[in-house]
């Protein structure tokens, strides 16, 4: 296994020991919640049930046995467990590389902690070199690349690519992201703009960061 799929699965196996037995969880999207949801299916009734971020995690999720619940009927969850595609030592995350940000944001949103899990590639010092997604209804994609040109980035369409929303992608390359707080408030103003793939109104409440040794947790 590759360093960084083995990175992986310890900070997956590590996520297991926030679990509480018999509760429903929301489980996010991704290869490291791929090694999460195994993980969990490994320990037989873990949890009651799991609310799922997107169309993938929901059909493993059901492969393994384990009960998907809609949002709506699940009430707030305790915990959610999610990957990212950068994280900082604040907790502060961009996501999306997946697709499956709105989805994420919504169900982060939903439970009061939110467990990050990633491999220690994903730490940087400052967000941005992986390219920012923010998910746009169709029609508005030309207005809203040209918003995020003004604002210094280079917005670049990922074609063939529709969310589960029925949405489209745009991924914002060039940006330095110094405060993210302020770029999320910002970006969310867009008319058009469905979600912005940075998690910084609502950090991650524990980062854990899994490498060949062992995990480290922020
Ligand atoms: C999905 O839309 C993303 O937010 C994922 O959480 C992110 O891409 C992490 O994916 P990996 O675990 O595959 O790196």
């Amino acid at each position: 296994m590759s360093a960084a799929n083995t990175g992986k699965q310890r900070a997956a196996a590590a996520a297991l020991a926030e679990v509480e037995r018999g509760s429903v969880i929301g489980v996010g999207t991704g290869s490291t919640v791929n090694f999460f949801i195994d993980a969990l299916a490994a320990e037989r009734d873990l949890v009651r049930a799991a609310v799922s971020s997107s169309e993938a995690s929901t059909a493993r999720l059901r492969s393994h046995g384990i009960e998907v619940m809609d949002l709506n009927h699940a009430g707030s969850l305790d915990l959610y467990v999610d990957g990212a595609d950068e994280a900082t030592r604040d907790r502060y995350l961009v996501k999306g590389g997946g697709a499956a940000l709105t989805r994420e944001k919504i169900v982060a949103a939903a439970s009061r902690r939110f467990v990050c899990i990633v491999d220690d590639s994903k730490l940087v010092d400052v967000l941005g070199r992986f390219p920012l997604p923010i998910e746009v209804i169709p029609m508005a994609r030309s207005y809203v690349a040209r918003e995020l040109v003004a604002r210094g980035g280079q917005p670049v369409w990922r074609e063939n690519c529709t969310t589960d929303n029925g949405n489209q992608i745009l991924d914002v390359h060039g940006l330095v992201i110094l405060d993210p707080p302020s770029l999320e408030r910002d970006l969310n103003q867009i008319a058009g703009v469905v979600t912005v793939g940075l998690f910084a109104q609502r950090p991650a409440d524990l980062l854990v960061i899994g490498n060949e040794n062992g995990v480290t947790v922020v």
